[in-house]
């Protein structure tokens, strides 16, 4: 059935493909987007659009596209409004659209494969600077809150998929950052579609569609045009992972195999100071008559979804990240009312109006 030598010479195939790529890092070809903003030449909002074919326009007569990573938004102009950019702000004002559309478009470019790779191998250490502060923190449902710069890049780029991680062999291939607006410098609002394909250099599968991730939500930036706080959604990931993986984990069987990929992956990781379970077995017994096995719908929780979840991060941080696999759940594996998970933004930021401009009346 489950044979631990297989899955010791997968992870050191993982290992042994992550050092690879971060000695090479342009190793496997990668589809890249083209990105243009649609700006009005008299300072209207851009409207980034991210397409292979010709951008389109916002609707006003004057416009100017342009590569968002090359060229300004600011461009200022005596032409007369246009109707749809009669409430524009003034000339100039949009500079900090550009700067956090740049970052956030940073951050998931760097979820795309194999971008991820070096963080998934170095943590925090191989982040770019100015993509997130310091004290970053925020709420990814259905996944978790993540309290600080480590715990919050790991979310970001230990989790999104390798291609030795399921069984379509994909990863994100490209991302296209389909919504997106930003009233003012300290927030910015986004949706993006990660597309996810397999990778498979040479076979005849290469690059074939196998589904896409939606993301959505809201980013806080601090004076430095740093991610300071987040609040993001993952929209149906359950129907996402069930295609990721071709599994239907509603089967007895799909339960069964996913504890005993968890307990002997775990098994591998967290050992010595780290080990969590007496033996494979027990954790086995553990998972099986102990927990509960949740669902996707809701990782956040007191269930094997969530230990598998947290399972993929033990490879970058097994001190901070077996705690989760392990029977206590080590604070994040824990069952918290749903009330509190997605509405108790004072207790898990200290404030409640974090992702409102100045001056938007509060509720
Ligand atoms: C995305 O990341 C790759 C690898 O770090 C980099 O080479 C590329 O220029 C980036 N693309 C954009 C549009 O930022
Ligand atoms: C975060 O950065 C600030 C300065 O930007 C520094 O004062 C502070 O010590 C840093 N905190 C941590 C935990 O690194
Ligand atoms: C997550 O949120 C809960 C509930 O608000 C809080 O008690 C916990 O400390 C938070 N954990 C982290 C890691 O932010």
């Amino acid at each position: 059935m489950v044979n631990p030598f297989l899955y010791a010479a997968q992870v050191s195939l993982l290992l042994a493909l992550s050092r690879g790529i971060t000695a090479h890092p342009i190793a496997r070809s990668t589809v890249w987007e083209t990105v243009t903003v649609t700006t009005c030449k008299n300072a209207c909002v851009p409207h980034p659009t991210s397409s292979s074919v010709t951008s389109v326009t916002s609707g006003c007569d004057d416009t100017t596209t342009s590569e968002v990573t090359t060229t300004s938004t600011s461009e200022t102009s005596t032409t007369s409004s246009s109707p749809t950019c009669t409430s524009s702000p003034p000339p100039n004002n949009d500079d900090f659209r550009k700067r956090n559309y740049d970052t956030i478009h940073r951050i998931y470019n760097l979820t795309i494969f194999p971008n991820q790779v070096p963080i998934i191998t170095y943590g925090g250490a191989a982040v770019p600077d100015g993509l997130f502060a310091n004290d970053t923190s925020g709420r990814i449902s259905p996944v978790g809150n993540f309290t600080d710069f480590e715990d919050s890049i790991e979310y970001f780029f230990a989790l999104p998929p390798i291609p030795q991680s399921n069984k379509n062999n994909a990863a994100f291939s490209r991302f296209e950052l389909a919504q997106f607006s930003s009233e003012c410098p300290e927030v910015a609002a986004s949706t993006v579609y990660l597309y996810t394909s397999v990778v498979n250099p040479g076979g005849p599968d290469d690059g074939k569609l196998i589904t896409i991730l939606r993301q959505t939500g809201f980013w806080k930036f601090n004076a430095k045009g740093e991610v300071e706080n987040y609040d993001l959604d993952l929209i149906e990931i359950d129907h996402f992972i069930s295609e990721l993986t071709s599994t239907d984990y509603d089967t007895p069987e799909a339960q069964a195999e996913l504890i005993a990929t968890t307990c002997m992956t775990q098994a591998l990781r967290c050992v010595g100071p780290y080990q969590e379970y007496e033996s494979i077995e027990q954790c086995i017994d553990v998972l099986t008559n102990q927990k509960k096995f949740g669902s996707f719908t809701n990782i956040w929780s007191d269930s094997v979804v969530c230990r598998s979840i947290h399972l993929v991060l033990t490879i970058t941080r097994p001190a901070a990240h077996c705690p989760h696999v392990g029977p206590s759940g080590g604070m994040k594996c824990v069952d918290y009312p749903y009330l509190v998970r997605e509405f108790d933004d004072e207790r898990l930021w200290g404030r409640t109006d974090l992702f409102r401009c100045p001056g938007v009346p509060a509720y």
